[in-house]
């Protein structure tokens, strides 16, 4: 079979997965506590506004700039503020594809990125996909979660060549400190690495610690070269419009900028009917925002409220983002744990394993669905933890 070596060696479902599909076939109706769609929750879309951007004059012109439109780039960078500018800026479809950009621009193959861990799993594959090699370096908690930059520094390696933090990590909610952004930064400069900094869930604060570090954008003068990434799929909560964003800064930006465009002009993969659109889809998201923050703090009132209940089980803090860390006693690994939840009570769960949490008890719980069936999924699943 001809397949590059650097796809999966197969691609079955996980057991989880294959439970999930199985059970669905046979009729049962699922409680989805790992639900990340925000179209799929109930929100109040503003429809008739978001139509109309859509079918703007504007939509119908072709007029490629490989780093995306002008006035969509003026419009991403006054939704960031702290002095980004237009020209700091590259659009691509998604987040995804802006990690494909920054590793092909950073990497050869062979190369290595640094992930504290737990964090997003798509990175392993991202990473990899372009030949390089995601090596996770696992971060601690200790009331709260810390980047371990001792152990950061001692799997910096010849070939290293960035670190991916994500801020505030998903699943884990942690917010990096200021301390840990200079301690971060100063280690970059130190190896001469590139510091790429997911900020998608940057709008969503739960329970941030004073000393949180909201944007990597506080810091106008990053010792090193730092990249931004967000997008519309939760800036707007609107994943299928399909755009995402990369902001460059620190030492080498313009450079670093020209070779992007130079990669982007490869794929001009942006529609034009979403750069039209982007200004005003800007100008409606902090509504949009508004209902998805007053949803993560109704459905993480519940959980405490369910918790009180069921004092063996506990959650770690939510510093952001749209998951939980709910904490039980380890009485089975994390993945037998999910597929008995779904098994018996028909609630699909993530174990932490999925996302590397140390060890096993830990389950990861999406605050984004409706609240309805968050409280009928966690009634059904907490009684048999
Ligand atoms: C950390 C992180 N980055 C990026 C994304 C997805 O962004 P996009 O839809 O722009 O690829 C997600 C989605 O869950 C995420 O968790």
């Amino acid at each position: 079979m001809l397949l590059s070596s650097r796809l999966p060696h197969s691609f079955e479902p996980n057991a989880l997965s294959a439970a999930l599909a199985r059970l669905r076939g046979e009729g049962r109706t699922i409680l989805d506590l790992t639900v990340s769609n925000p179209t799929r929750c109930g929100f109040a879309y503003p429809e008739t506004e978001i139509r109309a951007a859509l079918s703007s004059p504007g939509v119908l012109a072709y007029d490629p700039d490989p780093l995306g439109s002008r006035a969509a780039r003026e419009a991403v960078a006054a939704h960031h503020g702290h002095g980004l500018q237009a020209d700091d800026l590259l659009l691509t479809a998604s987040t995804s594809e802006g990690y494909g950009l920054l590793f092909k621009l950073l990497g050869d193959p062979g190369d290595e990125i640094l992930v504290p861990s737990p964090s997003y799993p798509l990175f392993e594959w991202l990473a990899r996909l372009e030949g390089l090699r995601a090596r996770p370096v696992p971060s601690y908690f200790h009331d709260r979660w810390h980047l371990d930059l001792g152990a950061l520094e001692v799997a910096v390696g010849p070939r290293t060549r960035a670190v991916v933090v994500v801020n505030p990590n998903n699943p884990t909610g942690h917010f990096l400190s200021r301390a840990e952004w200079n301690g971060l930064t100063a280690l970059c400069a130190r190896h001469g690495l590139a510091l790429l900094v997911d900020e998608v869930f940057a709008d969503y604060a739960l329970e941030p610690p004073a000393d949180r570090l909201a944007t990597a954008l506080e810091d106008a003068n990053p010792p090193c070269p730092v990249f931004l990434l967000s997008g519309l799929s939760k800036v707007a909560a609107l994943p299928q419009l399909k755009l995402g964003w990369t902001a460059a800064r620190g030492a080498g930006a313009a450079v670093h900028l020209e070779a992007l465009a130079f990669l982007a002009d490869q794929y001009l993969s942006v529609s034009a009917p979403v750069q039209a659109a982007a200004p005003t889809l800007l100008a409606l998201a902090p509504a949009i925002r508004a209902q998805v923050r007053a949803r993560l703090s109704a459905n993480l009132a519940a959980l405490d409220a369910a918790l009180a209940r069921h004092p063996r089980l506990t959650r770690l803090p939510v510093e952001g983002g749209w998951s939980v860390l709910l904490r039980r006693p380890a009485v089975d690994a994390d993945e037998a744990c999910a597929l008995r939840l779904l098994e018996q009570a028909a609630v699909l769960t993530h174990p932490g394993s999925f996302f590397d949490l140390p060890g096993d008890g830990h389950l990861v719980l999406s605050l984004l669905g409706p609240e309805a069936a968050f409280c009928e999924g966690l009634d059904r699943m907490l009684p048999i933890l």
